[in-house]
């Protein structure tokens, strides 16, 4: 099998036409996957950051994120299964921190599964710190969301 390498990737905004491919990513890797509408909000709402990474020319990961004056919240980051433990979403979520900084973010917030230890790792990796966890967040299964909150330099005094 030949192994895409980070150097081939390229980070790009989400189109209407990538949604039925980010779809497929979606669907094998949520068991509540957003819809397309979903998607498509995301895609038009000014404060929001969708973005998809590419290589060779397929979506191999995507990342939605939004701003609220001055808060960041990351809402999802995927990778597709045959493309994971390659650093995919680090770099994304490098380069969506890096967007939010920019737009002068002072805090990110993102929820997760309890149970979803790679994401956890992952988040933790980035920088990002447990906040609290809110009880039964999560439906399908039922099951309690870590906060998580990464503090940016805007922030600190
Ligand atoms: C979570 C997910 C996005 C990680 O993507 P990935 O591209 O494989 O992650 P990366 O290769 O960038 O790894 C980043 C860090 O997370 C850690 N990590 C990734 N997968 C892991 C796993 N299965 N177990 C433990 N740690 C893991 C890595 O060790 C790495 O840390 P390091 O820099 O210390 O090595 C991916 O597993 C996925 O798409 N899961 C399904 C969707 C999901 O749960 N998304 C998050 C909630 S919205």
């Amino acid at each position: 099998m030949v192994r895409k390498t980070l150097r081939e990737v390229v980070i790009d905004e989400m189109l209407p036409e990538d949604v039925p491919e980010v779809l497929a990513i979606e669907q094998v890797a949520f068991t509540t996957p957003w819809s397309g509408t979903l998607f498509m909000n995301e895609i038009y709402k000014p404060l929001s950051l969708p973005k998809v990474a590419r290589a060779g020319g397929r979506i191999v990961g995507y990342i939605c994120a939004n701003q609220v004056l001055d808060e960041g919240h990351i809402l999802n980051v995927t990778v597709h299964p045959e493309h994971r433990g390659q650093g995919m979403a680090r770099e994304m979520v490098r380069h969506i921190v890096g967007l939010l900084e920019e737009r002068s973010c002072s805090v990110i917030y993102l929820e997760v599964r309890v149970s979803n230890e790679a994401a956890l790792r992952m988040y933790e990796r980035a920088g990002f710190r447990m906040i609290t966890v809110r009880k039964r967040y999560y439906t399908s299964p039922e099951e309690d969301a870590v906060i998580m909150a990464l503090d940016l330099p805007a922030g600190k005094s």
